[in-house]
């Protein structure tokens, strides 16, 4: 349960009020299509530009989370849409990745968790199948992409789907895989100082790292926020599934690396906490991400300096909200990667920061 103080619950109020708004508009008006991020204020279908793209579930989800604080009508039609909009990438069998927990843990298992819908059931159940298959045994980590034998990170974000699978057919072999999953991210992907690595390439057949890349951080050795958040929130979920001491451990190390990073930049969230000064990019996706995971950390510890750092991160982007027509998504200044080198709008900021507020509201649920 939280508790806020008057002024941080007005402000809650404040930014509920206006995105609830935006968002029953956005759930009419885009529900046949599938957003990822906003050209000249209207936002891309990925629906037409590419079925199996990893963020094509946030939209859904965050219909799901609005119809479940709500309950209107208008949001779970739009959502059972996007379910269904995603059909054909379900058995699009070679273009399926580590993202499938993504896509449909935020659609298809949220849809059966709400609704009790047989056929999300199996979707879900189907999903959690193949994300399981991609388990590497002799080398302990889950398959990212298609390709050569990285982890990411972003990963720790996916494995709840098995954590959920294991419960709902009564089959431990989902959470093993998941946790033998976490465990690797535990010792290969945050270092000491509590910084996250974004990819490591293992040694498929002996196990073991044998290179570190940068991935969508500054450089190799750098710390790119969007994964810490990745991380932040990830670990707090497999601790929260599983009830194991050593994921919340992991949690607070990489939780307290990013309030450190985000103090010094006023609470803005670089989009990597080891860049250079110049150029100084934001991600407030990663801020988002990483104030949802610290919420929940401050609800199993009840230590205050996680919810005021939630709290702090949010409050500290508001300038970056749009809440007028001149823009169809919310949250403005979010980074697909460094190198890109500009900042845009991302559908999955829109949801982390619906996600956060719900929670702040006691009106969530673990959608994870
Ligand atoms: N999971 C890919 C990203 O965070 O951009």
């Amino acid at each position: 349960m939280i508790n806020l103080s008057s002024e941080n619950a007005a402000w809650v109020e404040k930014i509920w009020n206006s995105l609830a708004k935006k968002l029953e508009k956005n759930a009419s008006a885009l529900q046949d299509t599938i957003p990822y991020m906003t050209e000249g204020g209207k936002y891309t279908d990925m629906a037409q530009k590419n079925i199996n793209w990893w963020t094509n579930g946030f939209f859904g989800g965050m219909l799901w989370l609005m119809y479940n604080a709500t309950k209107k009508e208008i949001y779970k039609t739009a959502a059972e849409k996007q379910e269904k909009l995603l059909d054909t990438a379900l058995l699009n069998y070679d273009k399926l990745d580590h993202d499938i927990g993504f896509m449909w843990g935020l659609t298809s298992k949220a849809q059966y968790v709400l609704t009790g819908d047989k056929d999300s059931r199996r979707k879900a159940l189907f999903a959690a199948s193949v994300l399981s298959s991609r388990l590497n045994t002799n080398a302990h980590f889950i398959k990212a992409w298609n390709g050569r034998p990285y982890s990411i990170i972003d990963c720790m974000m996916n494995i709840p789907m098995l954590y959920w699978a294991s419960k709902e057919v009564g089959d431990k072999r989902f959470e093993y895989a998941a946790e033998m999953h976490a465990d690797m991210s535990m010792r290969e992907h945050i270092r000491d100082d509590g910084s996250v690595v974004h990819i490591c390439v293992h040694n498929e057949e002996k196990g073991g790292v044998t290179e570190t890349l940068a991935g969508q951080g500054y450089a190799v050795g750098s710390a790119w926020s969007r994964g810490q958040a990745w991380a932040v929130y990830g670990f707090i979920l497999s601790y929260i599934h599983t009830g194991e001491k050593r994921y919340l451990e992991a949690c607070r190390k990489v939780t307290d690396y990013f309030l450190e990073g985000v103090k010094k930049n006023g609470c803005k969230t670089p989009t990597d906490f080891t860049s250079p000064q110049e150029p100084h990019y934001i991600d407030n996706s990663a801020g988002l991400c990483a104030a949802c995971g610290m919420i929940e950390l401050y609800k199993v510890t009840g230590e205050e300096k996680y919810l005021d750092g939630a709290v702090s991160i949010l409050k500290a982007m508001e300038e970056d909200f749009i809440f007028d027509d001149s823009n169809e998504s919310i949250v403005q200044n979010c980074m697909v990667s460094y190198s890109e080198g500009k900042e845009v709008d991302l559908i999955y900021a829109d949801f982390f920061l619906c996600e956060a507020i719900l929670k702040l509201k006691n009106t969530d649920f673990l959608i994870w």
